[in-house]
């Protein structure tokens, strides 16, 4: 069965590395995401597994066997692009027929497997429709439905949503998720959502850079960031810079600008190390001005902008420290508050994670691009 296994993979473009020693284990049916912001290389790992590219350096290991110089057609994979690839001078059913066809099956069995793709994708009545005459996500099921018609057991899925509007993207990531796990397939789903991700990945990938910073499910990434680019990326996080004060036990004693004390459950920084602290921006509880006492995990300030967005509202405060920071409350809580009110923030010291300075500065290691 197909696991997907990457040992020490570079791909370079002359003197550009554009993925550096890749290593991963894609396990038979898992439903993978690849995450990372534009030109982090998730694109260029797609074409390594789907065989359009042969790794410069490293192997590729797909169903136990070396595949590093196997063309693609011999890898039992279908792929759905984010342009629809679609040929537009063929119907839906010439267009999912086709790549069965090429693969040489006899008519009735290439026509089986046409229909059955078309009727799990549910496009059974637009079969005689041209391309022209469909909407986007119906365009995204033919992709569909061709990539799984000819067998294959690896479905590699390059932003296959992002042409779709956000409503549809919602209910369309959750239909190809179904499908995969339907059919036994072991799915490869680039994004730059991180939402989207972890709205239907079994575990997610996350690049920067041509390189992997973090392997993991979704609650683990969000909970357990390796990396402070990890903390921005996923999810959204309040940061704070500080040195360590104290380490005890269990926990360290973190002081931050403006004297505020944080206890975080972290003994691997020694004491007097510069650090940055991240606290998710829903990790927050506002307390009244009155409550703030000076002890640890409480920080202070005034309501600088009440935002609201939705689901939550967006609050900026301006500490007592003149750092301005966002969090994230309930549209309940939020309307309670006014700019210009004084308040008391504290927070679990689960919810504070700890990272040393990064060398090449903060702003550096949150960026995206
Ligand atoms: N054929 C090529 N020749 C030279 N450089 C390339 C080539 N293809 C990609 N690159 C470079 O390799 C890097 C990774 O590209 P890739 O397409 O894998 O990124 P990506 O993560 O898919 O980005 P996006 O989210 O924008 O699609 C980029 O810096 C890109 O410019
Ligand atoms: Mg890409």
């Amino acid at each position: 069965m197909p696991d997907i296994i990457f040992r020490n993979v570079t791909l370079r473009y002359g003197d550009f590395e554009a993925v550096k020693k890749l290593n991963f284990h894609i396990y038979d049916g898992e439903y993978i995401g690849l995450l990372g912001p534009s030109g982090c290389g998730k694109t260029t790992t797609l074409k390594l597994i789907a065989g359009l590219r042969t790794p410069s350096e490293g192997d590729i290991i797909i169903d136990k066997r070396i595949v590093n110089g196997i063309p693609p057609e011999e890898r039992n994979i279908g792929m759905v692009f984010q342009h629809f690839a679609i040929f537009p001078f063929m119907t839906v059913w010439e267009n999912v027929t086709y790549g069965p066809k090429v693969k040489g099956w006899s008519d009735i069995k290439a026509e089986k497997a046409a229909w059955d793709a078309i009727e799990l994708v549910r496009l059974s009545d637009k079969v005689d429709v041209y391309p022209k005459y469909l909407s986007a996500p119906e365009l995204q099921r033919v992709g569909l439905a061709r990539a799984i018609a000819s067998g294959a057991k690896i479905l590699l899925l390059d932003e296959p949503l992002s042409m779709l509007d956000v409503k549809v993207r919602q209910v369309f990531r959750h239909e190809i998720r179904r499908l995969v796990k339907k059919l036994g397939l072991t799915a490869v789903h680039v994004t730059h959502d991180q939402e989207e991700a972890t709205a239907v990945c079994d575990r997610i990938i996350v690049m920067r850079k041509g390189e992997i910073v973090q392997i993991g499910k979704p609650y683990e990434l969000y909970r357990k960031p390796k990396t402070l680019f990890v903390a921005n990326f996923i999810g959204e996080s309040v940061f704070l810079i500080g040195h360590i004060l104290e380490v005890t036990d269990h926990d360290s004693i973190i002081r931050l600008r403006g004297g505020y004390l944080l206890e975080a459950p972290t003994t691997m920084f020694n004491k007097g190390s510069r650090v940055v602290v991240a606290i998710r921006k829903e990790e927050f509880k506002i307390l009244p001005a009155s409550e703030f006492d000076k002890s640890t995990n409480q920080l202070n300030g005034t309501i600088v902008q009440n935002r609201f967005i939705g689901f939550f509202s967006r609050v900026r405060i301006k500490l007592k420290s003149e750092e301005v920071i966002e969090i994230k409350v309930s549209p309940e809580i939020a309307r309670t508050l006014r700019v210009g009110d004084e308040v008391t923030l504290s927070v679990n010291k689960e919810d504070v994670l700890v990272y040393t300075f990064p060398k090449e500065g903060l702003e550096e290691a949150l960026s995206v691009v």
